[in-house]
């Protein structure tokens, strides 16, 4: 089956099993809910840490790396093996994914009567260009009985990134200010974007920043290292992600792997995927009823690992209030194609230039979709 008709079918909506002998019987495949952290550790750290990595984070590379220092410390740093250079060259979208890390680990704690100290960059803060072989931050457990569960807590195992498309119908202003509620701190703002021209122009600017995105190859295959084309190998790297998260599951899955989506064509030529990626964008942009910006007033490591704090506690909110939310950071991105689009967005939206956009995500209602692997909490504790 070539690619026409690969689209044909699956955006059909309908398959013809006659011509699938082989792939009949076969279900969404490897149970994705197996490829996560075990939940029944016996060290309270291990446990925290397996809560902790189910946090959002940037193509879902984990990027944590963990010391224990001794039985009540942690010391979280970037995992420098596991960065996205070509689209987060000043490592800004990593250092989000710190804080989203930290976030979790601090609600889990809560669970557990243990009140996490965190102590931000405890051998201080490195410049926003580089990575520092410096720890993010010291997290220190604390034994306390007077601390009150987070009602977060039980939405750390389902919270997920929702890719698919959203209703149309915008959510009640009630459901609006109790997301923006989540984020209060000062130094920081969520601006909602709902009025239908704001929308419309959200549009053009996602679906032009993911063609600025996939007009370079190198910056493709950056994606297609992190895309698992099948279940051998979600189990064998338990990171990234693929057609399930964007909602493409069944019969409409296995079509696609078995007879188009295969590593090796999309490294052949990574301009056919990278056509996808912008059809996807245009079809998920199409009538989406909110967006949101997370914004900063300065771009300190600091402020990054803050506002992925943030961004996660407002992923959980959500999903509380059983609410899809969905990153599209193309046009945050920082290398040189993509700062002209950048800098139009940001007048268009009144963004300050001293000010950085450190989330925009879609808001909306949908299904949920499979949920993103994760490798083990031993796999991120180094000596
Ligand atoms: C800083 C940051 C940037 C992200 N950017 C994107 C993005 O551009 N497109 C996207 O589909 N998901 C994006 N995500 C979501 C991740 O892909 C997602 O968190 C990861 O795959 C794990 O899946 P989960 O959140 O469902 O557990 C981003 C997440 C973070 C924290």
């Amino acid at each position: 089956m070539n690619r026409r008709n690969f689209i044909k079918v699956v955006g059909a909506g309908t398959v013809a099993m006659v011509a699938l002998p082989h792939v009949t019987g076969l279900g969404d495949g490897v149970e994705l809910g197996e490829l996560r952290p075990a939940l029944d550790q016996s060290d309270i750290r291990m446990l925290l840490l397996s809560y902790a990595m189910l946090a959002p984070n940037p193509h879902n590379t984990q990027a944590w790396k963990v010391h224990l220092m001794d039985k009540n410390t942690l010391r979280l740093f970037v995992d420098e093996t596991r960065l996205l250079p070509e689209t987060d060259p000043i490592y800004r979208q990593i250092h989000v994914g710190q804080g989203c890390f930290i976030e979790n680990l601090v609600i889990a704690a809560t669970q557990f009567s243990i009140r996490a100290e965190v102590e931000y960059f405890p051998q201080g803060s490195y410049d926003n260009q580089s990575l520092a072989n410096l720890p993010v931050a010291d997290i220190r457990l604390v034994a306390d009985e007077s601390v009150t569960p987070s009602p977060l807590f039980k939405l750390l195992t389902t919270r997920q990134s929702n890719k698919t498309v959203y209703g149309k119908t915008p959510l009640p202003t009630e459901t609006l200010a109790q997301l923006t509620s989540a984020i209060a701190m000062a130094g920081f703002g969520l601006d909602m974007i709902d009025a239908p021209s704001q929308r419309q122009q959200m549009e053009q600017f996602l679906v032009k920043a993911m063609e600025i995105e996939e007009s370079k190859s190198t910056r493709t295959l950056e994606t297609i290292s992190m895309f698992r084309f099948n279940d051998e190998e979600f189990q064998q790297y338990r990171d990234g992600f693929g057609l399930p998260q964007n909602g493409i599951n069944g019969i409409k899955r296995v079509i696609a792997e078995s007879f188009f989506l295969s590593r090796e064509s999309a490294e052949k030529d990574p301009v056919a995927f990278g056509k996808e990626s912008v059809k996807t964008v245009k079809k998920v942009v199409l009538d989406n009823p909110h967006y949101a910006l997370l914004i900063s007033d300065d771009n300190s490591r600091l402020s990054q690992v803050k506002a992925g704090r943030m961004y996660c506690r407002l992923n959980l909110v959500a999903s509380r209030l059983g609410v899809s939310i969905h990153p599209m950071s193309q046009i945050l991105q920082e290398y040189e194609a993509m700062l002209p689009l950048q800098a139009e967005f940001k007048r268009a939206y009144g963004v300050a230039k001293s000010q950085t956009v450190q989330m925009l995500f879609r808001v909306g209602k949908a299904d949920p979709t499979p949920p993103a692997p994760r490798r083990d909490a031993n796999d991120i504790v180094v000596a």
